[in-house]
Formats: structure tokens, C-alpha cells, sequence
């Protein structure tokens, strides 16, 4: 008997069949967890905390529903994700909204709208930032995003690393962060909340995050010392998940002590005045709590390789061609067969790069069997595209036996829909 792949109770197959593939499909118990887990491990009783969701990691009306009443942030980076916030009834104070290169339009929507920040990425922003402020005659939140000179990958931290990276001014830009932060008090529509720092994404380990927190509670000593108060510091994300067996991240929990233990001491080590914490995960909040169901189309035996070919590919999982991104995957229908053939599992877009998993161990598996590919709940759907105008899958959120769809398979006439001919008035 074949033993069936389930998710938050619901079979893959059942799931396949109603919905069609490739398909999405997140344990929305694993989401609620997740949010709760950072939510009420991210607290101390000498710092005000906020855990904002980056929801460019994945982004819905249900998932920031989810958010909304786990009682998290958002961080968003465009109009786009500030209006699927508002469409949301997301709460405006809680959004903080990022980017390097904010149009003036994206700078007028978020104070119109009255989000809680807006993080400045650098000094031309904040005199673009200031003038809208002004003319709209409200008062905008802000923090200054800083590149702090340390970056990690993983389980390395690198310091004095990428000085010209395009987020935030470079630590070593001392003048021109402390112009800007009097700029800011000079400006009597802005409020001056504190400092950003994002040292990277897919971290395991906490030490970078603690050499980020001791050089930027120096630098805000610094800056204190130059008669600014810093309230708040952020964090930034990069919180590790598990994509194959060789991904350990440490448990949430352990690592969101740690790092509010280091602020707790480097506050009272430097006599720095910040009061409240915050941390952007996005891809430790949804990653693992997603799978893509998988049709097999054709098998092909090539001199080296044995392709499995499935109905999706690049078009809606990019991150093993942009990043070599490793993952697992499981004959969904076949889950206790033994997996007894190498196989390399491709995509089915007009690019030779459209492999999805090199090497796979699956069993035997024939046309129409069903491949699960795990942890897809990050980057994927949000980063899909319709290449070789492939529909975007949709999405279903399984709970307790039960399943719902959150976002429809676009429709083909999609493909078209935008495509026009009309005369442009000069
Ligand atoms: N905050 C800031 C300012 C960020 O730039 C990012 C991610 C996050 C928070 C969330 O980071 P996370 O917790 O998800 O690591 N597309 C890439 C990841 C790009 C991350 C960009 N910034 C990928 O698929 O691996």
C-alpha cells in the first residue's frame, strides 16, 4: 500500500486533483506556529520589541491576515507590497517600509498612508523624504539604515565586508550619517526613531548577528555622544531555514535570547539609550511551511543523467538557477517506496538551467506521479515569473484535515490581458 504525502492533514494527491499542479501548498498550522515562536520568543523585559514579517518573502491576503493576528509587523519595499498591506487591513503603524531607490510617488504613498517608518536608505532619500514630509504636513517616522561592514553568509561573518554594498551608508560615512540624523531633527515633520541594520539572509549561526550588535551599538554610542538619542535599533532579518539535511539553524528561540541578551549588555556596557528591538524574518517565518506539488510529465535517459521532467520549474522556483539553492524532494504517492534511482529533476522552461534538484533519490517514478518539492514557502512564489508565459501556480493553506485556496492559478488569458494597441497622445 502507497503510503501518501500529507500536509496539515490534507493528502497531496486529494489536493492535486482538486487544485491541479504545480501547486503551492503551505501548513497553515506550521505558519502560526512559526509567527508565535518569534513572537513570543522576541521578548525582554527591559526592551520594547516588534518582529516585522519582510513579506517580500511571501505575500497574501490570507498569509498577512496571518500576520495581522499573530500581532507582527510588516516590512514592505514597494507601493505594491504597501497596497497588498492596505488591501489587507493591515495596521499602517505597524508597516515599516524599505528599498534603496523609493520613487517620490512610493515616498508620498507611504506618509499619506501614515506607515510606522520609513527606513532611509541613503542621503538623497532623506531630502526627497523631507520635502514630501513637509508638503504633506505630517509628521513621518524614520530610521537610518546603516551598512554596518559586516556581512555573513551562513555561518561566517565578514567584517569591513561589501563597504559598497547599495543598501544603507557605509559605518565608516560617520559625517555624513550624523548630517543626516540633524537633518532630520531639524525638520520639524520628522521624527527621529533610531537605526537599521540587515547583515544578510540564510544566517545559522548567532555570531554574526552579535558582531552586528557590537558594532553598531558603538557607532550608536557615537552618535549619542553627538547629542542624538537612538530609541530604536533593528536588526534586520536573515534568520536561517532548513532546505536539505546538511541546513542545522540553531532554535528561534535560542537565537532571539541571544541577541537580546547582547543588546541588554552592550546597553549597559556603552550607556546607549535604546529602548526598543526589532527584527525583520522573512524567510525563517514561511520557508519550511511550504512545498510545491509537482506533476511528472516525461522521463528522459541521457549518457550521465535520468531527468525527471515536472510541469513547472524556473517559472515558479528561480532560486536554484539564480542561487544553486539545494532541495528535497519526495515521490508524493510513494512515500514509504524505496527511493532506489538517481535522478536530476528539470523544469520545463526553454532554458537549460531550469533544473530544480541536481541529484535526487527518489523511486522509480512514471509519468503523472506526483513530486513533492519541500521548503518552497520563501522566495518562491514571490519571486515566480511567467517566463515562457507559464501561468503562477496557485496556493492553498492546509489546516486540520481541511484546505483552502489563497491565490487562484492565473487564468491564460493573462497572458494577453495587459497587451494592447493604442495610439499614445504626445
Ligand atoms: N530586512 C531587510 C532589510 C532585507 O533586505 C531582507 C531580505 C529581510 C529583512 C528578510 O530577510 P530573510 O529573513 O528573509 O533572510 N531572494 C533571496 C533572499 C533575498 C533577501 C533580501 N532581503 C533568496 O531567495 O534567498
Amino acid at each position: 500500500m502507497n503510503e501518501i504525502l500529507t500536509i496539515g492533514g490534507v493528502s497531496a494527491k486529494a489536493l492535486a486533483e482538486a487544485m491541479g499542479t504545480p501547486l503551492m501548498v503551505y501548513d497553515q498550522a506550521a505558519l502560526e506556529k512559526r509567527l508565535n515562536e518569534f513572537k513570543t520568543s522576541f521578548v525582554h523585559s527591559e526592551f520594547e520589541t516588534q518582529v516585522i514579517y519582510a513579506s517580500k518573502a511571501f505575500s497574501c491576503t490570507a498569509m498577512l491576515e496571518l500576520v495581522k493576528k499573530a500581532g507582527c509587523g510588516l516590512d514592505v519595499v514597494s507601493v505594491g507590497e504597501l497596497e497588498a498591506a492596505k488591501h489587507a487591513d493591515f495596521p499602517m503603524r505597524e508597516i515599516v517600509f524599505h528599498g534603496n531607490n523609493k520613487t517620490p510617488y512610493e515616498i508620498r504613498t507611504a506618509i499619506e498612508y501614515g506607515v510606522g517608518s520609513i527606513i532611509i536608505d541613503g542621503a538623497m532619500e532623506l531630502d526627497e523624504v523631507i520635502k514630501s514630509a513637509v508638503q504633506l504636513r505630517k509628521k513621518t517616522p524614520v530610521i537610518v539604515r546603516i551598512n554596518p561592514g559586516i556581512e555573513a553568509d551562513t555561518h561566517q561573518y565578514i567584517i569591513t565586508a561589501n563597504i559598497d554594498s547599495k543598501f544603507g551608508v557605509s559605518i565608516y560615512e560617520r559625517e555624513c550619517i550624523l548630517g543626516m540624523i540633524k537633518k532630520i531633527h531639524d525638520c520639524e515633520y520628522l521624527e527621529f526613531q533610531g537605526i537599521h541594520i540587515h547583515i544578510g539572509s540564510q544566517i545559522f549561526g548567532i555570531d554574526p548577528f552579535i558582531a552586528g550588535i557590537r558594532k553598531i551599538m558603538e557607532f550608536i554610542s557615537d552618535i549619542e555622544k553627538a547629542g542624538y538619542p537612538v530609541n530604536v535599533l533593528d536588526l534586520g532579518g536573515g534568520f536561517a531555514a532548513t532546505y536539505t539535511e546538511k541546513d542545522m539553524p540553531l532554535p528561534i528561540s535560542l537565537v532571539c535570547n541571544h541577541i537580546l541578551l547582547e543588546c541588554k549588555n552592550q546597553k549597559d556596557s556603552l550607556g546607549v539609550s535604546v529602548g526598543k528591538i526589532m527584527i525583520e524574518p522573512g524567510r525563517s517565518m514561511v520557508a519550511e511551511a511550504g512545498l510545491t506539488l509537482y506533476t511528472v510529465g516525461f522521463i528522459k535517459q541521457t549518457a550521465n543523467k535520468k531527468y525527471i521532467f515536472v510541469d513547472g520549474g524556473m517559472s515558479d522556483n528561480i532560486r536554484p538557477a539564480l542561487y544553486g539553492a539545494k532541495y528535497r524532494c519526495d515521490a508524493a504517492e510513494k512515500m514509504n517506496a524505496p527511493k532506489t534511482e538517481k535522478v536530476c529533476v528539470a523544469g520545463k522552461c526553454c532554458e537549460s538551467g531550469d533544473v530544480l534538484i541536481e541529484e535526487a533519490m527518489l523511486p522509480k517514478m512514471e509519468p503523472g506521479d506526483l513530486l513533492a518539492v519541500y521548503t518552497t514557502g520563501a522566495y518562491g512564489y514571490s519571486m515566480a515569473s511567467n517566463y515562457n508565459r507559464l501561468p503562477l501556480p496557485a496556493v492553498v493553506f492546509a489546516k486540520d484535515g481541511k484546505a483552502r485556496c489563497v491565490i487562484k492559478r492565473q487564468p491564460y488569458e493573462d497572458m494577453w490581458r495587459l497587451d494592447t494597441d493604442t495610439q499614445i497622445n504626445l
